[in-house]
């Protein structure tokens, strides 16, 4: 905890905030204002006009995108937000960037809301308006892409209802997001929803024809049937959005959290304070947890009270990781938190234990990550470091309880695995600016880098060039520092946003929530336990 720390951590919030607005501005000032003259409401404002007032959007992956070609955010905003007191995605294509047109950055992002909405049964709406596929990089998103319809009518089956809000352009493939909808509403004089437009279509069949007749709201609303609600303008459609959900007759089918709840027993605020400006030093994630879970409350006719806001598990086994029960926003939670960068059996061993509890009695599981991987080294590999951390990645991978994950810090090698990152499918991910994740350190991979070339140059008997080696261990090393960043992973979607340490308790709060949607089952059979 440092004035220091802080002064860091400032620094790497305004930076988040420019890369925020970046995502905000959306096409930029000249097509924003040609969409409002246009008389057209943006996508936030859109958003803004569905969900309830004065509840909280959360949005999901405003970077993708971000490093590439493409305009940060990928054409499109995506988030979960409460409609009619129902826990909705929302997906909104951006009219400004490119006519909305879906990029390979764009498809990823929707890809990923479509498994949050699976994964946590909510129901979805699409505020639709987009030039379909960016037909430069069409080579990669014309194939895949046709999952998004499948998904649609999948999740339908599912009984996880999809509601398409046509604004404007949703031609040919786009044609399937209304087409495959439960529900869909058209906006009068603006919606156009065809196969292929009048110019394709003269070329096809040489028929002579217009947007209106062959793909208007007016003529699907009382001709074709594939729109069920037509709208009189952009507030009428969002109206009527609403009142679609109103009726879904929608039940959150998971437990309700305990209520009341206290705010967390340490200010919030001190989190800045806690992350090193070098990530090298330590910190204790208790500092970070005692932030962000519920306080000591005396409990109500609701029910318990919560006598201590942590309680840990094991904490004289396996040090470098703690462990332990709370609650946030009054849901019980598992936290796993490193507490030490290093993983080692005791820890690995104590994780693998810490989950199966977890799930023996259905309770979502929080890993805090700040971690350099798993011990290296003889007295480790013998002491059967491998298999130790094998029980933890088992017990990860097996786990059926909800997984949250937050990187404060570091997040290196098989620790990302062992930790719950994103390769094995936490429902939300979030990073804070102070994360950094790759296969392991850039001066370390330089390094291993410089031991493999002078050994193959010696096996092969040539003199090994030092000085000439260090122009390419410099810029690997730059490399890999640029890769490690969170704006990097976020705009690879490698998570669902990177958050202001001081909102974490808030945004996990609305994913405990959202997760709510279905009961929680902890899985008692996994993989053969390496003992
Ligand atoms: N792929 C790549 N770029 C696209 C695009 C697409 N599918 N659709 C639009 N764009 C680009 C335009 O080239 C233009 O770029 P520029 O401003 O840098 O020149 C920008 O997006 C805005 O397009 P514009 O036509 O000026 O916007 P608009 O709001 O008047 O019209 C559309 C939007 C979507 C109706 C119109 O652009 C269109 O019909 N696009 C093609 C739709 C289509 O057939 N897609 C194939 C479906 S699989």
């Amino acid at each position: 905890m440092s004035a220091t720390n802080r002064a860091t951590m400032l620094e790497k919030l305004a930076d988040l905030d420019a890369q925020h607005a970046v995502a905000v501005a959306g096409g930029g000032e000249k097509y924003v204002a040609r969409h409002k003259d246009r008389g057209k409401l943006t996508a936030r404002e859109r958003i803004e006009l569905l969900v309830d007032e004065g509840s909280a959007f959360l949005e999901l992956m405003p970077l993708a995108g971000w490093g590439s070609d493409f305009t940060v955010g990928a054409s499109m905003v995506t988030g979960i937000g409460v409609v009619e007191g129902v826990e909705c995605m929302i997906v909104a294509n951006d009219p400004t960037v490119k006519g909305g047109a879906l990029n390979p950055w764009s498809l990823k992002k929707s890809f990923r809301a479509g498994e949050i909405a699976e994964q946590n049964n909510l129901p979805t709406i699409n505020l639709t308006e987009s030039g379909g596929a960016d037909l430069p990089t069409q080579k990669d998103i014309f194939i895949p892409g046709g999952r998004g319809f499948r998904n649609l009518t999948r999740a339908s089956a599912r009984k996880q209802p999809s509601i398409s809000v046509v604004f404007g352009n949703s031609t040919a493939g786009g044609a399937y997001v209304p087409g495959m909808s439960d529900y869909v509403i058209m906006v009068k004089e603006q919606a156009k929803v065809f196969l292929a437009g009048p110019p394709l279509v003269k070329m096809a069949t040489g028929e002579e024809t217009d947007d209106e007749s062959l793909g208007g709201a007016e003529m699907h609303s009382r001709t074709s049937g594939s729109s069920d609600f037509l709208a009189l303008d952009e507030h009428d459609a969002l109206r009527l959005a609403r009142r679609v959900v109103a009726r879904l007759n929608w039940r959150k089918r998971g437990a309700a959290p305990q209520a009341p709840y206290a705010e967390p027993d340490l200010d919030p605020e001190d989190l800045l304070d806690l992350i090193p400006t070098d990530l090298k030093e330590p910190f204790d994630p208790r500092d970070a947890i005692l932030r962000i879970v519920d306080g000591v409350s005396t409990g109500s006719t609701a029910g318990p009270g919560n006598e201590v806001a942590f309680d840990e598990f094991k904490p004289l086994y396996g040090s470098a990781l703690c462990v332990g029960w709370a609650r946030l926003h009054g849901h019980e939670i598992g936290i796993l938190a490193n507490a030490r960068g290093v993983l080692m059996s005791q820890e690995a061993q104590k994780a693998a234990q810490f989950i199966q509890l977890a799930n023996q009695k259905d309770t979502p599981l929080l890993f805090l990550h700040n971690t350099t991987g798993y011990m290296v080294g003889a007295e480790y590999e013998q002491g059967g470091i491998i298999k130790h951390g094998a029980q933890m990645i088992n017990a990860v991978s097996n786990s059926t309880v909800p997984h949250l994950t937050v990187i404060m810090g570091a997040s290196y090698g098989a620790g990302n695995y062992g930790m719950n990152g994103r390769a094995y499918d936490p429902r939300f991910l979030f990073t804070w600016p102070s994360a950094k994740s790759a296969v392991m350190g850039p001066a370390q991979l330089a390094g291993v880098m410089e031991i493999v070339a002078r050994e193959s140059a010696e096996k092969k008997g040539q003199v090994f060039d030092a000085e000439g080696f260090q122009g390419i261990k410099d810029m690997v090393e730059g490399m890999v520092e640029e890769q490690s960043m969170p704006y990097f992973l976020s705009g690879m979607v490698y998570d669902d946003g990177v958050i202001d340490p001081r909102d974490t308790r808030t945004v996990l709060g609305i994913c405990l929530s959202v997760i709510d949607n279905q009961p929680i089952e902890g899985a008692m059979n996994f993989g053969v336990f390496r003992l």
